[in-house]
């Protein structure tokens, strides 16, 4: 019989590097060797008490089924109430969407608001699966550069100049963002969103790396518009990646749409994850403190990058990521990192993940984890490179 399964031109995607270094690093551990992981951003510390408590009751009933597109009504009442607490924004419950994870918020966003072909303005550096979700929805993703000059972030000016030079037809961008950290305050922000609503460019906020700042306060896009499309996640600041869940604040016109895109592409998001994340609402003191060891963690990396002759490190403002220099040891930021791994046990990730043009010589080293592993990753780190 004749063989007609191929892959489609639009599946043919980058893979995401952080996890293929995971799939090393856990091979390597399977093989007995201690590994040391400040490769992905995923927070070392479980979700808090109360929120495993719930999932455990939530198993025990013997009820775990699917819910409504949108998801429970009790865990989007509490993250409207959430916008009014921490920023002060009145929410209507019904804009709100739990998503399995912030990234089917990144598809239902992009099938909601764009056609094929459409034109979408992302960061460079920042997280690869924009890029590549962008693709394999058949859209353009349009990386802007940012550089020194614009503190490593997205501009009002970077925007505007890209779109001048081919019309663009939305924008998508985390503040704080990945793999740097690096944050645009207030002012800046605002303008940007400004600049993006004058050329009619459609603006998608990914604030999943709110609650986890150092330098400056997060902003929320909502406090100063309702036609944006606001995504975010319980994945980091509450520390529950495996639980797939996150949620989307949407424009009113858009309700209905999100509602039957869900409805079709996921169902809804898994009814446990949503039941633990809306307990998880109530774990603020241990989630405070696993900010608190982020912020001992950034110190640790400030302080032992520079000794390994990383001294250009892009403004760590929030997140947990370091994102340094690495020309001083190599200009192939893929085989240093395959180096690390091999003769120290420690997983760190190549730029080259979230920037195709000068990945090469920059490297994202994520503190997220444990501080005595992180001290011991620099330890062996510094131990090999003076024999290096
Ligand atoms: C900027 C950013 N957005 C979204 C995600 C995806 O997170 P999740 O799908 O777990 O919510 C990540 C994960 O690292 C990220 O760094």
């Amino acid at each position: 019989m004749q063989m007609l399964i191929s892959p489609s031109n639009r599946s043919n995607i980058d893979s995401f590097i952080a996890m293929d270094v995971v799939a090393k690093a856990t091979q390597l551990s399977a093989q007995g060797r201690d590994i040391i992981s400040m490769a992905v951003g995923q927070p070392g510390a479980p979700a808090p008490k109360c929120a495993l408590e719930a999932a455990v009751l939530q198993i025990q009933s013997g009820s775990v089924g699917y819910t409504g597109a949108p998801g429970i009504d009790r865990l989007r009442n509490r993250i409207a109430e959430h916008y009014k607490i921490k920023y002060d924004v009145e929410v209507d419950p019904q804009r709100v969407f739990a998503t399995t994870g912030s990234s089917a918020g990144f598809v239902l966003a992009f099938l909601s608001m764009f056609d094929a072909g459409s034109r979408i303005a992302i960061p460079s550096p920042g997280y690869p699966a924009y890029r590549n979700i962008i693709k394999a929805l058949s859209m353009n993703p349009v990386e802007i550069q940012t550089t020194p000059e614009s503190r490593w972030t997205l501009t009002a000016g970077l925007l505007e100049d890209a779109h001048r030079s081919e019309k663009l037809d939305g924008v998508l961008f985390a503040n704080p963002n990945n793999p740097n950290g690096t944050m645009l305050e207030r002012g800046e922000f605002v303008k940007l969103m400004e600049m993006s609503s004058n050329l009619g460019i459609r603006f998608i906020s990914d604030e999943i790396y709110h609650g986890l700042t150092y330098t400056m306060d997060e902003t929320c896009a909502l406090e100063f518009s309702d036609d944006v499309t606001i995504i975010n996640s319980f994945s980091k600041y509450y520390c529950m990646t495996g639980w797939r869940i996150g949620w989307m604040i949407v424009p009113e016109c858009l309700i209905r749409t999100i509602d039957r895109l869900q409805q079709n592409l996921f169902i809804c998001a898994p009814e446990i994850s949503q039941v633990v994340a809306l307990a998880a609402f109530d774990g603020q003191q241990e989630m405070e403190a696993v900010r608190q060891n982020y912020e001992t963690n950034r110190a640790l990396f400030l302080d032992r990058l520079p000794k390994l002759s990383l001294t250009n490190i892009q403004p760590i403002d929030g997140a947990f990521y370091a994102y340094a220099d690495i020309s001083p040891l190599s200009a192939n930021s893929m085989q240093l990192a395959n180096e690390i791994l091999d003769q120290t046990g420690v997983a760190v990730t190549p730029g080259l993940d979230f920037d195709l043009l000068r990945g090469g010589s920059w490297m994202r080293f994520s503190f997220a984890g444990n501080y005595q592993r992180m001290v011991e990753g620099f330890d062996r780190m510094d131990h090999w490179l003076s024999r290096r």
